[in-house]
């Protein structure tokens, strides 16, 4: 009998082989026929993808869409990219008593606000292992509150409104959301801007709870482009914003935030409305069943439990978009700025972009490097991530063991190269280039990269510290020095861990 991954494959290989490519014309967008309303996969037929194999296998999960959400699933539907713990989650006995004691979570997560509401990220050391492609279940979670249920019946009608100043307000279900516009998959990396906040949080306690490194992540979103959805409901004169709202119920009001609508509209800044997350449909902490992904820009602009879009002469009114996000100046103590609500208001400290970023995984803060077991001269290889904003790749790594009197530089994996492999092995076909990691126009990356750079075992020894800091391709280098601020946000500074030689 087949491998469940030949089955996938050679389906899509049938499937694919009389296709032409091009891309769907508008006409068919702005007025959707009941045959596209029927079946979901007829847009895509027409239409050339940037992964052949997997929008098959998504596709056919989407048309399983309520079946599959469960835990269970049949061996041939998983997605073959996905190691196989991700099934593993479970209700977690801290959620006892809490909004959220119905909601399935992997106990590897360490959890940083106590019991409620769930804020988590699995630790570095794991991140890095799991690979490119975080699974679902160690993905980071940031959430304000209690996760909206939403009964997985609903999922497919449940309603975006769509509305404001345009031309044509309309309300969709995710049904048809999938149905009339263009389906695509990206791999986007997500982070918090409180990534690192933990280092700040040492020296002068902020606002912030302490992450480590780990409040950032990848996965394969599925959805349609913002742009297109845009496009269709015709935004008026006068329209500036796109204002988001989540449906969770907050102290003050639904999570919202904004956009300007130029970037809203521009298809290369990748933004989607997804519902599904490494071919399943999102999961409840990640906002089932549907959300904003922004690639490049915080995490928090990526909306979840989406129910509401406006178009709008304003940016978002939501107290989150003032209160939160935000690097206040770092002349400001957390109590001053907690007073002082002017400062949340200026538009110029609103954080949009993620800003060039990277951490060592390998060896681990805690990682006990027993130079006995190493013979003279043999090397440790030194690993992590680095990511950028904007759409920025990263352009170069680099490594000190003297606390930046000299640099070595690292050798960088970018999505497509380690996708390649994945493929290879898994699949036995030969990789697509050039479009993994990076957007249709291929302009674009929405990843993290990873690094490795060797260094002898005496070399380690010798050192006090291994630092590594990233460059991407504004020339934007990470800075030395911390920039401590109110709020414990955008920490990219040299990421440092320290050598203690107890021999
Ligand atoms: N959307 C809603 N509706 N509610 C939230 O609390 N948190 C935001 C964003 N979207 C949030 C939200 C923040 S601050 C981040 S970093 C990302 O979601 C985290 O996404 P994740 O939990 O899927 O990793």
């Amino acid at each position: 009998s087949k491998k469940p991954s030949q089955a996938i494959l050679e389906e899509y290989c049938s499937s694919n082989s009389n296709t032409t490519s091009g891309t769907t014309s508008p006409s068919s967008l702005e007025s959707p026929t009941a045959e596209i309303d029927k079946d979901p996969l007829a847009q895509q037929k027409g239409v050339q993808l940037p992964y052949p194999f997997l929008p098959t296998c998504l596709a056919k999960h989407d048309s399983h869409f309520i079946e599959r959400r469960a835990r269970q699933f049949p061996a041939d539907l998983k997605l073959p990219l996905l190691p196989p713990e991700s099934a593993c989650a479970v209700i977690d006995a801290q959620d006892k008593d809490t909004p959220d004691s119905w909601v399935t979570r992997d106990s590897r997560l360490v959890r940083l606000t106590g019991k409620h509401p769930f804020n988590a990220e699995a630790r570095i050391r794991d991140l890095y292992t799991a690979g490119f492609i975080t699974p679902t279940n160690l993905f980071f979670v940031r959430n304000h509150g209690a996760v909206p249920k939403v009964d997985f019946e609903r999922a497919e009608k449940w309603e975006l409104k769509v509305h404001g100043l345009c031309a044509n307000p309309t309300t969709f279900t995710l049904a048809n959301l999938r149905t009339r516009f263009r389906v695509v998959t990206l791999p986007i990396t997500l982070v918090c801007a409180g990534n690192r906040r933990k280092e700040q949080n040492v020296v002068a306690k902020s606002l912030g709870f302490s992450w480590g490194a780990g409040g950032v992540s990848t996965a394969l979103f599925t959805g349609v482009y913002l742009a297109d959805l845009l496009e269709y409901v015709r935004p008026t004169k006068g329209a500036k914003h796109v204002v988001f709202e989540g449906s969770d119920d907050l102290p003050n009001g639904p999570y919202g935030t904004s956009q300007l609508l130029s970037w809203a509209r521009n298809k290369s800044k990748g933004m989607m409305l997804a519902w599904a997350m490494n071919g399943l449909p999102l999961e409840p902490d990640h906002g089932f069943p549907l959300r904003l992904v922004v690639p490049s820009q915080i995490g928090g602009r990526s909306v979840k439990w989406l129910a509401r879009i406006e178009l709008s002469p304003i940016e978002s009114q939501h107290h989150l978009h003032f209160h939160d996000n935000k690097v206040l100046p770092t002349t400001l103590t957390a109590e001053q700025a907690r007073a002082e609500k002017h400062w949340w208001y200026d538009p110029r400290y609103l954080i949009r972009e993620l800003s060039v970023n990277s951490a060592i995984a390998y060896p681990n803060h805690d990682e006990i490097l027993d130079t006995s077991l190493h013979a003279p001269g043999s090397t440790y290889a030194l690993r992590g991530y680095a990511y950028a904003g904007g759409g920025r790749r990263i352009t170069r790594v680099e490594i000190t063991l003297d606390e930046g009197s000299s640099w070595r530089l690292a050798q960088i994996t970018y999505f497509e190269d380690a996708f390649r492999e994945v493929e290879e092995e898994d699949f036995g076909v030969d990789p697509i280039y050039g479009v993994l990691g990076t957007n249709e126009q291929g302009e674009n990356c929405f990843c993290w990269s990873f690094w490795e750079c060797e260094a002898t075992m005496e070399e380690l020894k010798g050192a006090g510290s291994i630092m590594v800091r990233a460059m991407d391709e504004s020339l934007a280098v990470q800075p030395r020095d911390m920039y401590w601020n109110p709020t414990g946000m955008m920490n990219n500074w040299w990421f440092k861990v320290c050598i203690h030689d107890l021999g």
